[in-house]
């Protein structure tokens, strides 16, 4: 696969009208602009309990009129939940009229509380597996994920943020008040029509690319801006986008400080100037707003476009003024301790483009009753996996990974950490460690996280055991 390819389709990918920006590429007055507001929170920490309910909703822009959503407990998107290690009871209900799910992408949780395609919850019914949570402080998420519905159900709402925290981030010299100087950040583009409606109505070509939207939301926000401390603030920042990838930066240049992938804290911070974010992962950033001024965040370095400007408020405290120097353990090196190798490809097939179809792993589309790999319970395997025709971001359930390669090269620093998602643009080895069961009835998932793909079929699914 040549590198030029995949340069030359992500740079026209990026068609995103620059609603609400000057032709500078900035946002018009701040001043009359709403504030940023974070999704609700769900504290299970004293009660040991989430409870869930998917249900119809709507949502509008500042100036158009409103459109169907989904959402969890709430018009569109759901609470963002905390939880920390131990019993965990949860009970998710539906009130929509078809049948919807949550997986819990990023717990490690075995296949029977995954919530993926083998566990659907129809309308009027309830799910309430007893989980356990027993893993790192992370940024993780759930959303819907019944076959050949994930991408309209997650487009709709049926998404929203995790917080496992240990309870330690004070003592770690993080930023911990929500919504202060912990913010969680759901970047979603959203396709509008002339009259201001959102609208899911993908072509074949959409199809092949991926969904795009022509506006950014952020929390389910149009427009909004971010009010920050003048101080070190920490974003939460999870791509929940059915397709587009981000390639974030400050407009001013200002440094982005690393400190969490999709499985928990780097050893350290890891100063940055460009985040990739693909659909599906998280990245937990600190960034310094004690110099003041409205900096916005960007995406693209073509054609670029913002994402959330931000205003530091001086009436609101600081608590954080320098970068903590030690977060978590250091990466275990799982290279090495590898059982086996296998080859995945993700195949958009010959002619697909003609048909709508060809959508695979290892020439297989998804099939919910047929099992792809079975894996050994406690071990560890290298997954060489292949990308065709454009960048797919990889995600396996039930399992955190190392990245091993990209291309052949060292990973990019923001694949650095523990992963259970990554883009693959041409060939990307990772280093997995299977630690939670799946059995035959309620396999784990691996699939592209382009959610048009996934539902297309390609996706396959293994147990651990
Ligand atoms: Cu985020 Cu299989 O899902
Ligand atoms: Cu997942
Ligand atoms: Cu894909």
């Amino acid at each position: 696969m040549k590198r030029r390819r995949f340069l030359t389709s992500a740079a026209t990918a990026l068609v995103l009208a620059p609603v609400g920006f000057g032709l500078s590429g900035r946002f018009a007055s701040a001043a009359s602009r709403p504030r940023l507001e974070m999704p609700p929170l769900l504290d299970t920490r004293q009660t040991g309990r989430v409870s869930l309910a998917a249900a119809a909703g709507n949502m509008k822009l500042p100036e158009g009129p409103a459109s169907p959503t989904a959402g969890f407990n709430q018009d569109f998107l759901g609470p963002t939940i905390i939880m920390q290690n131990g019993p965990l009871a949860a009970e998710v209900g539906n009130n929509l009229d078809e049948a919807i799910s949550v997986h819990w992408h990023g717990l490690m949780v075995p296949g029977d509380h995954d919530g993926g395609p083998h566990l659907p919850v129809r309308p009027g019914q309830r799910w309430s597996p007893d989980m356990n949570i027993a893993q790192q402080p992370a940024t993780a998420w759930y959303h819907s994920h019944v076959h050949g519905r994930t991408a309209e159900q997650v487009y709709s709402g049926l998404a929203g943020v995790i917080h496992v925290t240990d309870g330690r981030d004070a003592d770690r010299g993080l930023p911990v008040d929500y919504g202060i100087d912990d913010l969680t950040l759901v970047l979603q583009d959203r396709r509008f029509d002339r009259f201001g409606r959102m609208v899911y109505d993908p072509s074949m070509m959409d199809v092949m690319h991926g969904f795009m939207g022509n506006r950014m939301l952020v929390n389910g926000q149009a427009g909004a801006v971010a009010a920050v401390p003048a101080g070190f603030v920490r974003l939460r920042l999870l791509n929940g986008s059915n397709a587009r990838s981000y390639t974030l930066s400050f407009d001013d240049g200002r440094m982005m400080h690393l400190i969490a992938t999709d499985g928990g804290f780097l050893p350290a911070p890891v100063d940055l100037s460009v985040l990739g974010l693909a659909p599906g992962e998280r990245a937990e950033i600190l960034v310094d707003f004690s110099g003041g001024g409205a900096p916005v965040l960007m995406s693209g370095i073509e054609q670029p476009f913002g994402v959330l400007e931000f205003g530091v408020d001086d009436t609101i405290p600081v608590r954080i003024t320098s970068l903590p120097e030690e977060l978590g353990p250091e990466l275990e090196d799982l290279a090495g301790t590898e059982i086996r190798t296998r080859r995945i490809s993700l195949d958009m097939g010959m002619g697909g483009m003609m048909m709508g179809g060809g959508f695979a792993i290892n020439q297989r589309p998804f099939a919910m009753d047929r099992i792809d790999l079975e894996v050994a319970l406690g071990t560890v395997e290298r997954w060489i996996v292949r990308s065709a025709m454009i960048a797919h971001p990889f995600h396996v359930h039930g399992a955190f990974f190392r990245v091993a390669s990209e291309n052949g090269a060292p990973p990019r620093p923001e694949n650095l950490g523990w992963k259970d998602t990554v883009l693959v643009a041409g060939e990307t080895e990772i280093v997995v460690r299977f630690d939670q069961p799946a059995g035959s009835s309620k396999p784990f998932m691996f699939h592209c996280h382009i959610l048009e793909h996934e539902d297309a079929g390609m996706m396959g699914q293994f147990t651990v055991s």
